[in-house]
């Protein structure tokens, strides 16, 4: 059985969590550009960071899987907003079902991890984007904004890390 961590990281955090998965499972990690046959490995663990909903590199790396049939996937996504919040989970798994074929989706678990941001790091487009947002979210009544609204509004222009490798314990139990 041949073992692969794929991770889509902009700035970082993403990329912590792989690398600290792969040295306390001997599993190699590399970034999803890099993979070259991703037909080799049985066993696919990808994480990608949330970005405007979309896993980062995911779906175009499962769309250079040829079958599903032999394989397992794990898909890890690392954002923001609290993955306790069921809501907050549902969103992201809707997400993840409209980005790659059905029959992948059903044999994939998935994982939520928490990553952090610094706003100082973060390029042009994604600091238009993120304002953008925050302006579109940060006069709706409290009732009316959804957990990622108020992970937004409370991180806004800040840097904050809530990168958590115990949070690692229970993917590797399923690895
Ligand atoms: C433009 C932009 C869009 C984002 N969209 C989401 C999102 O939809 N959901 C979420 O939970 N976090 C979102 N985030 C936060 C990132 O997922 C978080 O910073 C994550 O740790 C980034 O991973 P990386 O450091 O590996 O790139 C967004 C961040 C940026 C800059």
């Amino acid at each position: 059985m041949s073992n692969i961590i794929i991770y889509g990281s902009h700035y970082g955090t993403t990329k912590q969590y792989a690398e600290e998965l792969s040295k306390r499972t001997n599993i190699e990690a590399i970034s999803f550009e890099n993979v070259k046959e991703i037909n080799d490995y049985n066993n696919i663990i990808y994480l990608g960071g949330l970005y405007a909903g979309g896993v980062l590199g995911m779906s175009k790396t499962i769309k250079k899987i040829n079958t599903i049939s032999n394989k397992k996937i794990i898909i890890v996504t690392v954002g923001l907003s609290d993955p306790i919040d069921e809501v907050n989970k549902k969103n992201i798994r809707d997400n993840i079902k409209r980005q790659i074929p059905k029959e992948f989706f059903e044999k994939t678990k998935i994982f939520h991890l928490r990553g952090g941001i610094d706003y100082s790091r973060l390029n042009f487009v994604h600091k238009t984007m993120m304002k953008l947002l925050y302006n579109s979210v940060k006069n709706l009544p409290e009732e009316k904004q959804t957990s990622e609204d108020k992970a937004m509004i409370e991180t806004y222009n800040k840097k904050v890390n809530f990168v958590d490798f115990s949070s690692l314990d229970e993917i590797i139990n399923e690895i």
